[in-house]
């Protein structure tokens, strides 16, 4: 069975760092799709302020959206917050107008939380797995599904609370896209990272994921964390950083493995590109996820049953 390459792009940042970085791979014609953080200018965090973004940037999103390559990433719904809050109606409702103002091909969320009342963190939180969060989620992606006239989907978190944790959500996330015919939107590093801190196989822990209902990729790089001098690091899913040579093997992984895969982003957090090695390198990675998916499409054959 032939099966078409997915599109491979980059996570637009509307910063000065990002387009130095990545202004040669638009002039190449290498990116064919942009993600943006869909509420980047909002204001949904508490302390947060609407943001203007400049008009070079909101001409490459426009572009992008006229060519159906530009696809939603949310960060401040908190999806598996337990409480349906006026933040979130708020944040349903600009969601609503901004996929009327521009074509978006998906959109998607992160799964976790990051408020409960006054409590905010920067960082998803992962919940347990119950009948009663599947519920919840369920829920709060039908509310997505019917903010956007397109597709809607879940990331997969990079913090876990145990093995066990790691080890369930594929499940967990399984059961709440099943009852939305949700996507998942699998981000490699993520599973990576929830390996190392679990002490699991991360190839294993790659394959407890519905990848039937992939349909886009993350890839990215972070950092490490030293809880006490010589303590053993934990994984940060911080965006800050190369793609570690260990993600690769899961990359090709997931490539041979998810059938309905359409697009793949290199991911990277804004502001962290301000030297020109790291520019360099970021460019690097980008050309080496390229050949990746090429060498997968090259092969002809299946891997996966
Ligand atoms: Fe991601």
């Amino acid at each position: 069975m032939t099966r078409t390459p997915p599109r491979v792009g980059l996570n637009f940042l509307p910063e000065g760092d990002f387009r130095a970085a990545a202004l040669p791979l638009f002039e190449a014609g290498l990116v064919d799709a942009l993600e943006r953080d869909i509420d980047y200018a909002w204001g949904s965090h508490p302390r947060g302020e609407r943001r203007d973004e400049p008009a070079w940037a909101l001409e490459i999103l426009d572009a992008y959206a006229a060519d159906d390559a530009l696809y939603g990433h949310g960060v401040w719904m908190s999806v598996m917050s337990g409480r349906w809050t006026s933040r979130q109606e708020r944040w349903i409702a600009q969601l609503t107008d901004e996929c009327r103002a521009r074509r978006y091909r998906h959109v998607s969320e992160h799964f976790g939380w990051l408020s409960a009342g006054p409590f905010w963190r920067n960082t998803m939180l992962p919940a347990p797995y119950t009948p009663a969060t599947v519920a919840l989620g369920v829920d709060r992606l039908r509310r997505l599904a019917d903010a956007v006239g397109c597709p809607v989907g879940l990331e997969n978190l990079g913090m876990g609370l145990g093995p066990v944790d790691a080890q369930e959500q594929g499940a967990f996330l399984g059961e709440i896209l099943d009852a939305v015919d949700g996507f998942l939107l699998l981000d490699v590093h993520n599973v990576w990272t929830q390996a190392h801190n679990a002490r699991l196989d991360p190839l294993a822990l790659l394959r407890t994921y519905p990848l039937a209902r992939v349909r886009e990729l993350h890839v990215s790089g972070g950092d490490w964390y030293e809880p006490a001098p010589g303590a053993r690091p934990i994984r940060l899913d911080s965006h800050d950083g190369d793609v570690p040579g260990d993600v690769w093997p899961l990359v090709a992984e997931a490539l041979a493995c998810c059938p309905a895969l359409e697009v793949v982003f290199l991911e990277r957090r804004g502001q962290t590109l301000g030297r020109e090695p790291d520019r360099a390198a970021y460019r690097a990675d980008f050309l080496a996820l390229r050949a990746a998916v090429e060498a997968a499409f090259d092969v002809g054959e299946e891997r996966c049953a």
